[in-house]
């Protein structure tokens, strides 16, 4: 037997046992003819103690242990007189009569602790090392802990674990595809799942009701903080459903987690159209961990003379309590903030509520105490509060709004990571102009069901359909998306008309989906987590990269294994790549 405990459960309770421990050498001390070693695996951290007088050549060994020695350690466990109450096991230490060096071990690159001195690229390189650190390593079990209560959730309430593959044909999501080239099918090649939307729809249509899975996803976009090349996501999809079963069972499946995984209490899961998102907070997915939401000032600003407010589509506040007390190099900190390229605004209008009821604006020329009253009673304002103001077009400056928000909310501290505030964002728009390529395209995915009371609006006015779709947002970050789905060959053949396809294209594309709702297709729904996100935000972390065992880079790199990497010349010439078999030589 290598172990008889791990190094995370001897307690005083255990004294006078003898044990026999393995792990990693954490670090070693000497200290008055003992050698005091700290022996850690994933559970904890054990003293282990070797002593000079009992036995000086067991001693000796111990003095040459190194940093990540991996050792094998048996002897009595004892009450330690120097208690750590730092950690569970700080009240004993075992008293080593045998050892063994299991394996030695080079200098790390970086220390193995949670305040490491290694950076980025090189804890990447050493991706197995960094996964060593206690606080990876909690990260990583969050996310299987996580995943157990979404499979005990899922699997009480009938759904089904179903695998779909991973080499297909391309699956719409917005992103390009990732390909993989066929040997068997010269020049043809699979494209890696961005979703198994249509698959999990073709489940629906072979009668599995409720389908759930756990599932890898690839789309080569951009990437950042809360985006991998690849990531999981749970997907779901649920038959004889309307959105409102969807939501609520969904609801139940966060509760559990957050009650199981956190044991905290969601009560509320507002909903909120994508409208009045846009109107209140100028985003899709607002952060309603605070309030500050938007007060439209066109009424109370224009027709005083101030051409910036009077030339603009909209002016809107925002309300800081309790922050009048802002100095001036604050204000303009805010405004440097607004006029940064990725915010884009010309300029900020600040308005002071001094506690004694007067005003200090940075437009106190255009507008005088009763002026700057009415904007404060429409705003809601206290003596004590700020109200910070932009102007514009009006999408435009909700997006610059929402960034101020954000900020202001950040500074306030009013973004408490312990907070867990959830909301819905129902009815978005079905489709979106691309500038770019000038036509509609579906602003979640072609499969997304209109709102029956706007097909009306499919020949007049596109942009003004709404959707059956709905996001399900955690403190400001998109958590989750779906929508019901289109099960009518005639209304899927509609809306990919109005996304500009010529019938040829959606017949190859998404024949085997028109034609499986030609055979019985049920009404059916859906959504998928982004379950790397999930473990960022319970994790109280933004980046989604240390909740991944093995993440790529920011160029889409993984550094450890060096890939992406040229492949051998008998591969290209397998798989007929000349263009990349030149780049090769
Ligand atoms: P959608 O494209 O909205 O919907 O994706 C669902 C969720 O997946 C997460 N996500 C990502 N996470 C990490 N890295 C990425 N690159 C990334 N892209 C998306 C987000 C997002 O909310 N098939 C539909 C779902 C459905 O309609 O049922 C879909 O994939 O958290």
């Amino acid at each position: 037997m290598y172990r008889t405990h791990n190094c995370g459960e001897l307690r005083l309770e255990h004294a006078g046992s003898e044990v026999k421990m393995a792990g990693w050498v954490q670090k070693t001390r000497e200290f008055g003819g003992m050698v005091f070693v700290d022996l850690r695996d994933r559970y904890g951290i054990t003293q282990l103690v070797f002593n000079n007088d009992t036995d000086p050549e067991l001693c000796e060994q111990a003095k040459k242990l190194g940093r990540e020695f991996v050792i094998q350690a048996s002897g009595k466990l004892s009450e330690r007189s120097n208690k750590n109450k730092n950690i569970p096991t700080g009240e004993v230490e075992v008293l080593v009569d045998e050892m063994r060096v299991l394996n030695a071990a080079d200098t790390p690159p970086f220390t193995i602790e949670n305040e490491t001195d290694g950076g980025e690229e090189l804890r990447m390189k050493y991706r197995y090392l960094d996964l060593r650190r206690p606080v990876v390593q909690k990260n990583i079990m969050l996310r299987h802990r996580i995943a157990q209560e979404v499979r005990r959730y899922l699997d009480s309430n009938n759904f089904l674990e179903v695998e779909t593959p991973y080499l297909i044909k391309s699956t719409p999501e917005g992103a390009r595809d990732f390909v993989v080239p066929s040997r068997m099918n010269e020049g043809q090649f699979y494209a890696l799942p961005q979703s198994p939307q249509t698959f999990k729809q073709l489940l629906m249509v072979a009668g599995y009701d409720r389908y759930f899975q756990i599932v890898r996803c690839f789309r080569d976009e951009d990437l950042r903080a809360d985006r991998q090349p690849e990531f999981t996501q749970i997907d779901c999809e649920m038959t004889f459903v309307d959105q409102e079963d969807i939501l609520n069972t969904f609801e139940g499946m966060m509760r559990h987690i957050l009650k199981f995984v956190h044991n905290v209490e969601v009560n509320d899961f507002p909903r909120m159209t994508y409208a009045e998102a846009m109107r209140l907070y100028g985003s899709d997915k607002p952060d309603i961990r605070f309030d500050m939401q938007f007060v439209e000032l066109n009424d109370v600003a224009q027709g005083k003379g101030f051409s910036i407010f009077d030339n603009a589509e909209l002016v809107v506040g925002i309300c800081a309590k309790g922050a009048a007390s802002y100095t001036r190099k604050q204000l303009d900190g805010l405004t440097e903030f607004v006029k940064r390229p990725q915010v884009g605004a010309k300029g900020m209008v600040y308005v002071k509520c001094n506690e004694d009821g007067t005003f200090k604006s940075s437009v106190d020329k255009f507008f005088d105490a009763d002026a700057l009253q009415a904007w404060a009673d429409k705003m809601g304002a206290q003596p004590g509060d700020l109200l910070l103001v932009l102007s514009g077009e009006t999408e435009k400056v909700r997006g610059q709004m929402n960034d101020l928000r954000l900020e202001m909310g950040n500074q306030l501290g009013l973004r408490k990571k312990d907070d867990y505030k959830f909301l819905w964002v129902v009815d978005f728009p079905l489709l979106e102009w691309a500038e770019e390529e000038e036509r509609w395209v579906a602003r979640h995915h072609p499969f997304t069901s209109p709102k029956k009371e706007d097909f009306h609006l499919m020949d007049t006015n596109p942009g003004e359909i709404r959707a059956n779709a709905y996001d399900m947002v955690l403190n400001g970050t998109e958590l989750g998306g779906g929508s019901i789905r289109i099960h009518d060959r005639g209304l899927q053949e509609r809306v990919f008309q109005l996304l500009g396809m010529e019938e040829e294209e959606y017949v190859e594309k998404f024949g085997f989906l028109m034609g499986a709702f030609e055979y019985g297709a049920p009404p059916h729904g859906g959504l998928a987590f982004g379950f790397d996100r999930m473990c960022a935000l319970l994790g109280g972390a933004d980046a989604i990269r240390d909740f991944i065992a093995f993440p790529k880079n920011n160029s889409g790199r993984d550094v450890m294994i060096d890939a992406p990497s040229l492949i051998d010349q008998v591969q290209y010439e397998e798989l007929h790549i000349r263009a990349a078999e030149k780049l090769k030589s």
